[in-house]
């Protein structure tokens, strides 16, 4: 059993690769049906190509209203019939049109611990609060930013010394992890998604999600 997905992008893509190495090593039961982007000059795209996913880059800037766009991204993802959307690094808020017509079948990764630093500036919000532990977080998209029901989340420490760029990177390498576990989750019927969200701990827990130990680490 696999679940057909569309991904969002709109950035390098790193999540985009993590999912499509796993669905080739057979660890994500999942079948890339687009991969779909804002911006022509994501990097992602390139990869998608490269691997053979169908892409569509549906750009705000072509439409005359932010309204237009959200129902013409709506309309595009809709023509591949996903079972699953997953924003990616997909650096808009989706609309109420896509959101109503994948009604809880939306899913985002996020670079926090949520309900802790939503917004854009996750990893930079948690060291400007001086926590120790921070993470990404899956989640259920809806009409709020980054405020759907989570579904699963890993943690990584804040090391002293860290900037911006350091604590984003050791985050992604939690996501690329968790977000092919959980999308696999889904795709094996483990997770239910909608108003019975039901997450068993042991399906995602026993496959990730402890961060690698502070004496892996550079400090
Ligand atoms: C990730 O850190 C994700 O949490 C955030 O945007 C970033 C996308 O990275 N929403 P990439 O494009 O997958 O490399």
């Amino acid at each position: 059993m696999t679940i057909r997905i569309a991904v969002l992008i709109s950035g390098t893509g790193t999540n985009l690769r993590a999912i499509l190495d796993a669905v080739d090593g057979g660890t994500c039961a999942a079948e890339v049906c687009l991969v779909a982007s804002d911006k022509k000059k994501a990097k992602g795209l390139e990869l998608a190509r490269e691997r053979g996913v169908t892409t569509e880059v549906v750009r705000l800037a072509d439409f005359e209203s932010r309204e237009v766009w959200d129902q013409a991204l709506t309309d595009v993802v809709a023509e591949y019939r996903p079972e699953l959307v997953v924003l990616a690094g997909f650096m808009k808020v989706v609309g109420t049109p896509l959101v109503k017509r994948f009604q809880g079948r939306i899913i985002n990764v996020h670079p926090s611990l949520l309900p802790a630093f939503p917004g854009a500036r996750g990893p930079a919000l948690a060291l400007e609060a001086g926590v120790r532990l921070s993470g990404c977080t899956v989640h259920v998209v809806d009409h709020g930013v980054d405020s759907g029901p989570i579904i699963a989340q890993a943690a990584v420490p804040v090391l002293p010394n860290d900037d911006v760029a350091q604590l984003h990177a050791r985050i992604q390498h939690a996501e690329h992890r968790l977000l092919p576990a959980v999308i696999d989750a889904l795709g094996r019927g483990r997770i239910e998604l909608g108003p019975r969200l039901r997450v068993p701990a042991t399906d995602i827990d026993e496959r990730m999600l402890f961060s690698p130990p502070l004496g892996a680490l550079e400090t």
